[in-house]
């Protein structure tokens, strides 16, 4: 686990875009399959993306994927399509062709199944699961990532790239990369800003597998952490 810490949010937000960039600048032959969760921490990184980093990434070469979605039309305000459209895809030269929204609107088992079916489709395979290029997290305070919640442990093993499942704190219906596809991943990047963070910050670097977002940070193979200082200020 490779800890970047920065000083503040807006210099951890821009050390991860260049560091999605370069990886795509570094390998100019070939696309790139990175999957984005949701939630407030990547708007900021966004923001920045569209407003000062928009002409230097090869658009053309990356395909956009969700680690998870709300059940939710795309024009809600909760939907992780529909910040992620707003603040960045609607203003890059992204083709449309490379953006796989999950369609929240759908009944979730279905679209669980068939996004997973989309995602084999695309993205190259190693063993039963995709490989992604990048798998972009974040962490809530309890734990969870993905939307693979504390008490749903069964999502880190499951034999299926997305299911559907719910956030037990609100009820609301989600879907989710499991556990195994994530691990899979060539690069696993965890997001994670402020100072409410640095509490599962700590449990993820220093703890055992105590819940999902330190299974993942503890079983992936290239896991990297983007943190400011406020997140990180609980590791020794
Ligand atoms: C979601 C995310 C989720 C998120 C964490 C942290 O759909 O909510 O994918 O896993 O990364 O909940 O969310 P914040 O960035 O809002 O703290």
């Amino acid at each position: 686990m490779k800890k970047n810490i920065y000083s503040s949010s807006i210099e951890t937000a821009r050390a991860l875009i260049l560091h999605i960039v370069n990886l795509v600048l570094n390998e100019p032959d070939r696309m790139f399959d990175i999957a984005f969760s949701g939630g407030s921490t990547p708007a900021l990184m966004f923001d920045l993306w569209a407003n000062e980093y928009k002409a230097v990434t090869p658009w053309d070469r990356i395909r956009v994927w969700w680690v998870d979605e709300r059940c939710v039309r795309p024009e809600k305000p909760d939907s992780n399509y529909g910040m992620m459209r707003m603040l960045l895809l609607d203003v890059v030269s992204i083709p449309e062709a490379n953006i796989f929204r999950i369609m929240g609107e759908n009944k979730p088992k279905e679209e669980a199944a068939r996004y997973s079916a989309l995602v084999k489709e695309h993205v190259q395979s190693q063993g039963n699961f995709p490989v992604f290029d990048i798998v972009l997290l974040g962490a809530g305070n309890d734990g969870h990532t993905s939307s693979i919640f504390p008490g749903q442990e069964q999502l880190l093993i499951s034999p299926e790239i997305y299911e559907a499942t719910y956030n037990p704190n609100t009820g609301q219906n989600r879907i989710a990369l499991t556990g195994q596809p994530i691990i899979n991943a060539a690069q696993v990047i965890f997001f994670i800003m402020g100072k409410d963070k640095a509490d599962v910050v700590s449990e993820i670097c220093q703890s055992g597998d105590t819940c999902p977002a330190a299974y993942i940070a503890h079983h992936a193979g290239e896991v990297l952490f983007f943190l400011d200082q406020a997140a990180a200020s609980k590791l020794q």
